[in-house]
């Protein structure tokens, strides 16, 4: 099935097209892994709609992603539960062990480093989101394993080496 398939398959759900611009953007950024102008600029044609709508949507929300990211999007929430219990802590040991700042990717494109809002797990925090997952109480010993886990899973997805994250300080 094509894109334009796929999002008129899902626009028929909603009361009118303006209010299938957030599942088409899903639709579109799941078929391209990101939404650059180009794509931005389809999704609003299929659907009708004006292009600075579907703009502000793609812009506005952490879901999407205008530029390309890495393969796993780690998405560590800094809101007030998760930075009480030391989440800026534990984006200094991610910035260290990956060797980017945040906002970066990998070099090797694999790990993409956000913090966002409040993602509705206080109970959990510190929280951090990567793909569709939340990993809660998280400290530096579940974030080392965490990272080598995916690792591990892109070396058997894509046969992307599995180096082990050094913990820092060593
Ligand atoms: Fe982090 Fe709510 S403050 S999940």
């Amino acid at each position: 099935m094509t894109m334009r398939e796929k999002i008129e398959e899902a626009a028929v759900r909603y009361p009118d097209r303006r209010s299938a611009i957030m599942p088409a953007l899903l639709i579109a950024q799941k078929e391209h892994g990101h939404l650059p102008g180009p794509v931005l600029e389809e999704v609003a044609d299929i659907l009708g709609v004006e292009r600075i709508w579907v703009y502000e949507l793609a812009t506005f929300y952490t879901h999407f992603h205008t530029e390309p990211i890495g393969m796993f999007h780690l998405q560590l929430c800094d809101n007030v539960s998760c930075m009480l219990r030391r989440s800026e802590d534990l984006l200094r040991h991610m910035e260290d062990v990956l060797g980017i700042k945040k906002g970066g990717t990998t070099p090797d494109g694999l790990f993409t480093l956000s913090t966002v809002e409040c993602l509705g797990a206080c109970e959990m925090a510190p929280v951090m989101q990567v793909g569709d997952d939340y990993h809660g109480d998280l400290d530096v010993a579940r974030i080392d394993a965490l990272l080598n886990s995916l690792r591990a899973t892109a070396g058997r997805v894509v046969g992307v080496e599995p180096a082990s994250i050094r913990p820092s300080g060593e």
